[in-house]
């Protein structure tokens, strides 16, 4: 299923609003690895209808190169999601990967919207399975059964955190979503985080965070945005195309990293199939079998990343 952008990098995921041919023009020219445009919470209701036709456009006019490309559509408590569905999905042709799913509450939404994406695919010429599907969780039922949720279909590529929507879900006091808060002595999001992220894991999916509002403060996105880094997450929202390299930056292994990483490979190689041993000293440290995988994690990261190994002396 959805063969081509099921593990493509999504370091960076920029958001563009669908009613601006404008700023989906800039869409190719930037540097995020996974682009949506949004008919969703960017679009004013007014222009959702007329917004679907300018998103087809855009998808057929402009060269998207290697970007895994999406369409995020309206929500299932909406008038417009099934006709999202038929006239994006119907006109858009083959390079369209994915449609982004906004506030999922329950497998059955995931498996509806893959039905439809069926009917539509061989009404249209399309390979069954073709189209992909991101689910957001952003509600208090969402997170509730992200767990059903993220094994609903052969679709899913990636499962998103919406901290805004979520915020305001759980009726948090605050007014930008998916800033830290200082009042809170901790991370006020670090179960939401592991809970979707182990989720996702479990079913082979990517795992990515939403958005970081403050557009215009990079160095806090940089620092932000290193928590689900850190936690093992894939990629993060970028709002603006200025957030697209440091994300792409936080979210790509450092060389250090990556060379020892392959490191750790060589000498875990060595100890297992030369000298017959299934740990060895490392450095100071004892590597064994999940040393290999973990190391490997890094080197298939640095290498969607387009790192290559540092030439040894
Ligand atoms: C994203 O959609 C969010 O609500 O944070
Ligand atoms: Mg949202």
């Amino acid at each position: 299923m959805s063969l081509r952008s099921r593990n493509l990098p999504r370091r960076s995921c920029l958001a563009i609003p669908g009613s601006s041919e404008k700023m989906m023009g800039k869409g190719p020219g930037t540097n995020a690895d996974m682009v949506f445009l949004d008919l969703e919470d960017a679009v004013a209701p007014k222009e959702k209808e007329a917004s679907r036709a300018r998103i087809v456009s855009a998808i057929r006019g402009h060269d998207w190169g290697n970007k895994v490309l999406c369409v995020r559509i309206n929500d299932w408590s909406t008038k417009w999601t099934a006709y999202d569905i038929l006239e994006v999905v119907g006109n858009a042709g083959d390079r369209l990967d994915e449609i982004m799913l906004p506030k999922v509450e329950n497998a059955a939404q995931v498996v509806a919207a893959d039905l439809l994406l069926r009917q539509v695919e061989i009404a249209n010429g399309l390979p069954v399975g073709h189209i992909g599907i991101e689910a957001q969780i952003e509600t208090a039922r969402g997170l509730i059964n992200v767990e059903e949720i993220c094994e609903a279909s052969p679709r899913l590529e990636t499962i998103i955190f919406g901290p805004a929507d979520f915020s305001a879900s759980m009726e948090m006091p605050v007014l930008t979503g998916g800033v830290q808060i200082p009042d809170y002595p901790g991370d006020h999001f670090h179960y939401v985080f592991s809970k979707i992220l182990m989720a996702g894991r479990a079913n082979g999916l990517q795992v990515i965070d939403g958005p970081f509002l403050h557009v215009r403060d990079n160095d806090a996105l940089r620092e932000y945005a290193k928590r689900t880094r850190t936690l093992g997450y894939d990629g993060k929202w970028a709002l603006h195309p200025d957030q697209v390299d440091v994300l792409n930056d936080v979210f790509s292994p450092t060389q250090e990293q990556f060379d020892k990483a392959w490191q750790i490979l060589d000498a875990y190689n060595q100890a297992t199939e030369t000298d017959g041993k299934g740990a060895v000293m490392f450095g100071l440290e004892m590597i064994d079998e999940a040393s290999r995988k973990m190391a490997l994690k890094f080197i298939t990261r640095g290498e969607l990343a387009g790192r290559t190994r540092t030439p040894q002396a």
